[in-house]
């Protein structure tokens, strides 16, 4: 192996999908305390707690330099480099969250015991699945009563679709929690509440006595029944299946309570792919390639706005950056010189001195920079897989003070680049709609334009529900574009997109217009 391979073979990229409130906080902090990246509980729920309990969400600069420090977690743990990449959720929830899933190698999919599948989670392993993105399940909080374990794979399997195979299986819940059974390494591990150090006893198999001696009697005749039940009719587990995010490995836990969560870390190592090759437009990049490849996947407004400087998140996909080392800029065709890179070593902003692929490197913009965009030792290439997502909530904007148009379009172009919001022009009217993913953002484009472009935009609802980008031909595209002249508009790259009020209404057009084929997301659009 030379020791780029040995560099990309260690390291793991990965997200957090979950919806709010299944303890995504609480787990994130185990993990970085497993991985020593944090001294002590609490770090991270400080953090969360400082970020939202400003009620006033004009106070956005504060929050800002917070969710900087927070959005990429990298650590060490045992010979690995395991690179974490937060998925903004609650109020801050926003087109980031999606695309961040498009820079991971694989993900960690929480539940909430008591609540099963719900709404945030479904949309963001919609988005792992554009890319087959392998993906592992914990079922949380089975430290209060929950939904038993087939009902929460059942509901798992029908409603996202992919198949469950668990790995640990819970023994009780709630009060009654006993612990949690490891199937593949045949190890018994009780759970005591308040503990630290929980007690793990290898065994020969579900039916050793031992389990019932520690288990009890009821608790354990449950257990057996429900284990030869997930054997005899549940999926095998498959690495293969996995690795292509058609099975999902199931860990059952409390991340409160530190429970289960060793076993997942173990797991993950043991089976999430390191970085993989990843597609341009004109070939695959394979992570052991000697020359550097890159890109952009999210940008972020600094601290001080009076710079209205940036931090780009550059993912590296091949080779190996070095400090003062000049790259590629595929779209504007040019080398540049990133200066005043940094690195998310435990947390802390720090200078890098290298980087390797999997892991994430922030680089200071002054504009020059788009989401999406790909870099290289010289070689002009292009990366997929990073598009723009359909919003969900739309405005239209309007000047309170006309003259100002020109700070307006600077305004949004910049917005625009760092993801913050999505700008669609209605064909025809001319007029800029602001398209969303998470309502919230509407407050934050508002307040930054008259903060830091000194514009005040009157925003006014449309009855927009969706965005779907469409490819079509001839006549039957002349008379869809026709019929539905006031709702097509161009994109940022000025692509066509319908824009729809509901799923009742894409329907209609998808059957009336039958060659026009609809896309939910830019990058699936025909080149
Ligand atoms: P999020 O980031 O996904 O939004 O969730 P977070 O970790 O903040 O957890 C949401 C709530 O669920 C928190 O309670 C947290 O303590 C609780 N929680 C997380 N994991 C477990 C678990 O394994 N068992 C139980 N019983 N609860 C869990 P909270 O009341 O909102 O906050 P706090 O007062 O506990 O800090």
């Amino acid at each position: 192996m030379t020791p780029l391979e040995k560099e990309v073979q260690r390291r793991r990229t990965f997200a957090i999908i979950s919806h709010p409130d299944a303890g995504k906080t609480t787990i994130t902090e185990k993990i970085l305390l497993f991985g020593g990246a944090i001294q002590m509980a609490g770090t991270v729920k400080a953090r969360k707690a400082a970020r939202y309990a400003t009620s006033d969400w004009m106070e956005i600069e504060k929050q800002r330099g917070i969710s900087v420090t927070s959005s990429v977690m990298q650590f060490d743990y045992q010979q690995h480099v395991i690179t974490l990449l937060d998925t903004p959720g609650h109020q801050d929830f926003s087109e980031d969250t999606y695309r961040t899933l498009t820079a991971v190698d694989s993900a960690l999919m929480l539940l909430d015991g008591a609540k099963g599948v719900e709404a945030q989670t479904k949309k963001l392993l919609e988005v792992c699945r554009m890319r087959q993105t392998p993906v592992i399940t914990f079922m949380n909080k089975f430290d209060r009563e929950c939904h038993t374990p087939f009902e929460l794979m059942d509901e798992v399997e029908k409603v996202l679709k992919i198949k469950c195979s668990p790995v640990t299986w819970p023994i009780g819940m709630g009060k009654e929690f006993k612990g949690i059974y490891h199937l593949q390494n045949k190890e018994l591990c009780l759970f005591a509440k308040g503990s630290k150090d929980f007690e793990r006893l290898l065994v020969s198999g579900p039916t050793d006595p031992l389990i019932e001696q520690r288990v009890g009697h009821f608790w354990y005749q449950q257990f057996l029944e429900e284990i030869e039940l997930a054997l005899g009719a549940g999926h095998p587990y498959n690495l293969e299946e996995y690795l292509k995010g058609e099975q999902t490995p199931v860990f059952f836990g409390s991340a409160m309570n530190n429970f289960g969560v060793q076993e997942f870390l173990d797991g993950f190592l043991a089976i999430a792919p390191p970085p993989q090759a990843r597609a341009t437009t004109s070939r695959e990049i394979l992570p052991t390639e000697k020359a550097l490849t890159g890109f952009v996947f999210k940008i972020q407004a600094n601290m001080d706005p009076a710079h209205r400087d940036r931090l780009a998140f550059f993912k590296v996909c091949s080779g190996q950056w070095k400090r003062g080392m000049k790259i590629y800029h595929s779209r504007l065709k040019r080398q540049i010189k990133p200066s005043g890179v940094v690195t998310f070593l435990a947390q802390e902003r720090e200078a890098a001195e290298e980087a390797w692929p999997g892991e994430i490197i922030g680089i200071h913009d002054t504009g020059l920079l788009k989401i999406g965009d790909s870099f290289s030792t010289g070689e002009d290439l292009q990366f997929t897989g990073i598009p723009h997502f359909s919003p969900e909530h739309f405005m239209r904007v309007r000047l309170a003070n006309p003259l100002k148009s020109k700070q307006l379009d600077k305004g949004l172009t910049q917005l625009t680049e760092e993801g913050a919001t999505q700008v669609f022009r209605a064909i025809g009217s001319n007029t800029h709609i602001l398209g969303v993913v998470g309502a919230l953002q509407f407050e934050v484009i508002k307040y930054r334009l008259q903060h830091e472009y000194g514009v005040e935009g009157i925003f006014e609802p449309v009855p927009y529900a969706m965005a779907r980008w469409y490819h079509g031909e001839g006549n039957n595209l002349k008379e869809f574009e026709a019929r539905y002249a006031g709702q097509i508009a161009l994109d940022v790259d000025e692509k066509k997109t319908f824009l729809c009020n509901s799923d009742w209404d894409l329907e209609y057009a998808s059957q009336k217009f039958k060659g026009i084929q609809f896309f939910q997301n830019s990058d699936h659009l025909p080149v």
